[in-house]
């Protein structure tokens, strides 16, 4: 014990900056805390607390109420003690004066035989926090260190020598990212504004937390522990990732100059203290200027159709323009993979028709070599017909709605001329029946047969109602096989 107190003697040389309170002033231990347990904490308790103040732990009583420490001025003047003469605290009985007394003498929380009162509060210069930062956290990293915490704190036995973790929770203790920064369970700037009033924390809000966080090392070296190096060096780093942030990224006087805002839009160069919220024009326009026409949802997964929301992805500010679904092949934004076949209405019918071979998408688009290839993405779709849509000299045509003329489907046939809806998903189109007579009425004895082999040969089945898949390609080729 003796020892103890010597060594605590060299502790405070070097820790004390204010004087201990005297023995007249009252602190939060000694009378405060039960006094407003009893007369405050049915009220101010917890997340609904009345006012914002909550009366239960010694740094909530200190804290900021409606912007101002509720301690602050040391009189009648400070939040906790004016607050008592307001209607809502009518007939509250409290001590005024064990109050004003104690905001008076400093709002102690203890009368310490070793440490001054304020190494418990965030905003004395004897603070624990603010003492450990300008020593570099060495008494607590090292265990030899004149004033090392560990002498007497966590697990050492000195009497009143709170563990260290009895406040700092989180797990890493004392050396959770959350002890040096942030407040509040999250791991970054700022901390609680009331106690450390010089750290801004800018945008960080935005960037970190949200629908799509970003890492730390977006911005600043990587960092995966406590201090060593360059992390806690006194110097803030910025550094950003190139990948994100573009090559010639930087930032001074407070203003980011990267890639990910600086696209043409309102906002390009924005300061790290702005935090009104970014809008979809402020990095580049939405769509950017003389864009390609259209619904925005056609080319780039996640925008809405006109280009004023978006859904939470992978593909936005990731450092890429991505088309459709990012893979950057010809099925991005139409179909998969390779593959450009669209899924829409009869497309998946004409892919893989049951009843002939796979029309070509040729048959009624020209197809684009590349992506830019003239008349693609110009927001027009094209739709031409080639090969045997043009069978027995028809002249198809597409209005919107239906194709007409089309000799797949039986036009110039003796009968009868279908026209298929193109989004109509009914089936309709491929029945037996759609296309021609089954048997056709003209040109066959009413009782044929048709797979009789005489006639069209091995291409229709015994079935009468089914096409052979054998010869499948033989049916809708343009061409009327008979007998082979
Ligand atoms: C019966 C409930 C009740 C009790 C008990 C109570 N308060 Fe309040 N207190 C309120 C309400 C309601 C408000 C918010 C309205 C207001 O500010 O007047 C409030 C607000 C406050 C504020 C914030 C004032 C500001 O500047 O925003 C402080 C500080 C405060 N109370 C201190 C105390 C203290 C100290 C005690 C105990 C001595 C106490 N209260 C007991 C109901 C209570
Ligand atoms: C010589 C023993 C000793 C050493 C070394 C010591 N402390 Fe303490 N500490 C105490 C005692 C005893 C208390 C109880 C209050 C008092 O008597 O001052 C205490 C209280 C505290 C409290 C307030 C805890 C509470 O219950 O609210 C903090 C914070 C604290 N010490 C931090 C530190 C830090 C940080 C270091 C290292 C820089 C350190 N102490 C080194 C003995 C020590
Ligand atoms: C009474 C509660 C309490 C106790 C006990 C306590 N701390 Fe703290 N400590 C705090 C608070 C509050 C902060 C301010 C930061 C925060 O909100 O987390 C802080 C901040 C710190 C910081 C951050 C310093 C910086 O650079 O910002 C360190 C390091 C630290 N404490 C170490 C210790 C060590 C070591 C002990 C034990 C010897 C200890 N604390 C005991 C409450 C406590
Ligand atoms: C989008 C970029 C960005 C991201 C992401 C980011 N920071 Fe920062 N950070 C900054 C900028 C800019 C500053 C201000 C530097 C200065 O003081 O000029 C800063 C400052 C800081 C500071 C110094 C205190 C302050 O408020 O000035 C700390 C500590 C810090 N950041 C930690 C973090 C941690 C931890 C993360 C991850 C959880 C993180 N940052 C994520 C850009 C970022
Ligand atoms: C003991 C205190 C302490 C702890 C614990 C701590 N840091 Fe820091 N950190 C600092 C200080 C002080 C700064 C301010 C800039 C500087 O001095 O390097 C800082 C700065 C940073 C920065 C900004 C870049 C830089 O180095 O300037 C990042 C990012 C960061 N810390 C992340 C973390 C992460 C992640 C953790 C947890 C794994 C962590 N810190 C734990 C004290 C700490
Ligand atoms: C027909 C396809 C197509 C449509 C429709 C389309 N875009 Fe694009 N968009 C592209 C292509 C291709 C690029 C790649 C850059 C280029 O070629 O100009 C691009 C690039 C972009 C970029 C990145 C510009 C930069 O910073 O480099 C934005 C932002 C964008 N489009 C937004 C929109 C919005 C918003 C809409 C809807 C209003 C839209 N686009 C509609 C094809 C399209
Ligand atoms: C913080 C700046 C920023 C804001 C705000 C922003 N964008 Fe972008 N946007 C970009 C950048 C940078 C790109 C280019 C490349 C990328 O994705 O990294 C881009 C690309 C796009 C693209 C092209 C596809 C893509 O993801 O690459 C679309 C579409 C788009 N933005 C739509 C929007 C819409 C809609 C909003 C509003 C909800 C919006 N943007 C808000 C920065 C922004
Ligand atoms: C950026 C998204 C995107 C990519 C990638 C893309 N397309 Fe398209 N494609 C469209 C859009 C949108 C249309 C609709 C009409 C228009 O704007 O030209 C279309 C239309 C078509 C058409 C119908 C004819 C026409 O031009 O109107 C064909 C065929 C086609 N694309 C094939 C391809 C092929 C082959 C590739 C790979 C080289 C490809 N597409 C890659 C968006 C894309
Ligand atoms: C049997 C004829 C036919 C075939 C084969 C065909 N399409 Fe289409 N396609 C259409 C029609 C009709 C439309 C509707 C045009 C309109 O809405 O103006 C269309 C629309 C499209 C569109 C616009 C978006 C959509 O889904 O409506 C794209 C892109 C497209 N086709 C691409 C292709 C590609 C790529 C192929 C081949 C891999 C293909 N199509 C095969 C007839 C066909
Ligand atoms: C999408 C339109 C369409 C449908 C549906 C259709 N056919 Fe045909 N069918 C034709 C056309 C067009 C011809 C004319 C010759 C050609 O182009 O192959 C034909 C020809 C035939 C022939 C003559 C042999 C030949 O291939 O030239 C037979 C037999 C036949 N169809 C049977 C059927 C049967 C059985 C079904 C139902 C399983 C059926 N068809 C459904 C369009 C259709």
């Amino acid at each position: 014990m003796r020892k103890a107190l010597a060594s605590a003697i060299v502790l405070a040389a070097a820790c004390a900056v204010e004087r201990a309170p005297d023995s007249s002033v009252p602190t939060w231990r000694g009378e405060v805390a039960s006094s407003l347990d009893a007369s405050c904490a049915k009220c101010h308790t917890g997340a609904l607390a009345a006012g914002g103040w909550r009366a239960t732990s010694y740094l909530d009583a200190i804290g900021c109420v409606s912007g101002a420490a509720a301690t602050q001025p040391g009189d009648e003047h400070a939040p906790i003690v004016n607050a008592l003469g307001s209607d809502a605290h009518a007939g509250v009985r409290g001590s005024r004066d064990l109050l004003l007394s104690w905001v008076g003498g400093g709002a102690p929380a203890f009368r310490g035989q070793v440490h001054d009162a304020g190494i418990v509060d965030p905003r004395s210069p004897a603070f624990h926090g603010t003492l450990l930062r300008a020593r570099k956290w060495k008494p607590m990293t090292d265990a030899n260190d004149i004033d090392a915490c560990g002498r007497c704190h966590d697990g050492a036995a000195a009497p009143g020598a709170t563990a260290c973790t009895d406040c700092h929770r989180e797990d890493g203790g004392t050396l959770a990212c959350t002890t040096c920064h942030g407040s509040a369970g999250h791991a970054y700037p700022p901390r609680d504004p009331c106690f450390f009033p010089g750290e801004r924390g800018g945008a960080h809000a935005a960037h970190v937390d949200g629908t799509k966080p970003l890492a730390c090392e977006t911005c600043h070296p990587r960092v995966d522990g406590p201090p060593t190096g360059r992390h806690g060096d006194g110097v803030i780093d910025v550094a950003f990732d190139a990948s994100l942030a573009g090559t010639s990224a930087a930032y001074g006087d407070r203003v980011c100059a990267v890639a990910c805002h600086d696209r043409g839009g309102a906002r390009p160069r924005p300061s790290w203290d702005d935090t009104t919220k970014m809008s979809c024009n402020d990095c580049h326009s939405s769509p950017p200027r003389d864009h390609y026409r259209g619904a925005c949802t056609s080319c780039h997964r996640e925008s809405d159709a006109t280009g004023t929301s978006l859904t939470p992805g992978p593909l936005h500010v990731n450092g890429k323009v991505d088309l459709g679904d990012g893979s950057g092949k010809c099925g991005a934004c139409h179909g998969r993979g390779d593959d450009p076949w669209p899924t829409t209405a009869s497309h998946p019918a004409h892919e893989l028709p049951g009843g002939a071979a796979p029309v070509a998408c040729a048959s009624c688009h020209p197809v684009p070599s590349s992506l830019k290839s003239p008349g693609h993405l110009d927001g027009v779709v094209q739709v031409i017909f080639t090969g045997n849509a043009l069978a027995r000299d028809a002249r198809p045509a597409w209005n919107g709605t239906t194709c007409t003329d089309v000799a797949c489907h039986g036009a110039r046939l003796p009968e009868p001329v279908a026209s298929p809806a193109w989004r109509d998903a009914s089936g309709a189109a491929k029945a037996c029946g759609a296309c021609h007579g089954l048997p056709p009425t003209i040109a066959h004895a009413a009782a044929q047969d048709c797979e009789r082999s005489i006639c069209h040969g091995a291409e229709v089945s015994r079935s009468s109602s089914g096409l052979s898949i054998a010869t499948i390609g033989l049916h809708i080729d343009g061409i009327i096989e008979t007998n082979h």
